[in-house]
């Protein structure tokens, strides 16, 4: 939806901070995809808007309010947030009519500084919400997870099939961004020394196929490894952790470091 954060992450999983553009795509282009999507999608589990950051998107409204036409073939639409801003009254509205559910993620005090708002305007308005604490020593999921380096691993095919089995971000979720379908958020970061090649994601907009040929493309490409799998720890659920929202300070994030264009 955008690569413009609130936050600098160093460890964040949408690789944010790394983008040298700064770009949210147009409420046109997403209402597209969403469509895209549940041409794709009879039903999923959870359909999420985050970014970047979700509440800097502008005409959110809209895009919720476009998504919730489709709200037979999903069974929650999230708005992930890390509350440090909080959104226009309007969006609340829409929200409540649509029954749609805040996830919060806790960053504690210094970062999250709007969380005690926020909290406090979706009781008001009767919208449902989860919040993820990710500070101090019980952390959600035990905290977030460390990608690594994105080095080459050299790692064999059986290997990356391995690791693919054993990724949570493999098979059990797909991501959208400016008309395509990933597998994950490493690949859809377009880390500019990974290969993406045109059979590891699904051009949603691609008139020349049939939505049955994208399913079947879709199918393959959920069920085994990309390329992004050999320069990618994956996310493992007992693998190892990183300090959760570890901030840049000013000044330490250069343009040299920024590999995602
Ligand atoms: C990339 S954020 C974008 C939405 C919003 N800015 C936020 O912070 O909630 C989406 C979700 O990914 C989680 N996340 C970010 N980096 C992660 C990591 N390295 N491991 C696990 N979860 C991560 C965040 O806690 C949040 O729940």
């Amino acid at each position: 939806m955008n690569t413009v954060c609130t936050l600098k992450c160093k460890h964040c999983i949408a690789l944010t901070p790394y983008h040298n553009t700064k770009i949210y795509f147009s409420t046109a282009d997403i209402k597209k995809d969403i469509d895209a999507v549940f041409r794709l999608y009879e039903y999923v589990g959870h359909f999420d808007f985050e970014g970047g950051e979700t509440l800097l998107q502008p005409e959110l409204s809209e895009l919720i309010t476009h998504a919730l036409k489709y709200r037979s073939q999903f069974k929650q639409l999230n708005i992930l947030t890390n509350a440090t801003i909080l959104p226009p009254l309007e969006l609340f509205e829409v929200c409540k009519s649509g029954n749609v559910f805040f996830v919060i993620g806790d960053y504690g005090e210094k970062l999250s500084v709007k969380l005690n708002e926020l909290q406090a305007l979706l009781e008001k308005h009767g919208i449902n919400y989860r919040c993820d604490v990710y500070h101090g020593d019980k952390q959600y999921y035990n905290g977030w997870i460390d990608f690594g380096d994105f080095k080459y691993k050299n790692l064999s095919a059986e290997q990356l099939k391995d690791k693919a089995c054993r990724c949570y971000q493999s098979g059990n979720v797909a991501r959208t961004m400016n008309g395509k379908l990933y597998k994950c958020t490493i690949q859809m970061a377009h880390i500019k020394h990974i290969p993406l090649k045109s059979d590891e994601y699904i051009d949603l907009h691609d008139a020349s196929k049939t939505t049955e040929e994208q399913i079947k493309k879709w199918q393959k490409i959920r069920s085994g490894p990309v390329a992004a799998c050999n320069y990618c720890n994956g996310f493992l659920t007992d693998g190892p952790r990183v300090p959760a929202a570890e901030q840049f300070a000013p000044g330490e994030l250069t343009d040299e470091m920024k590999f995602c264009p």
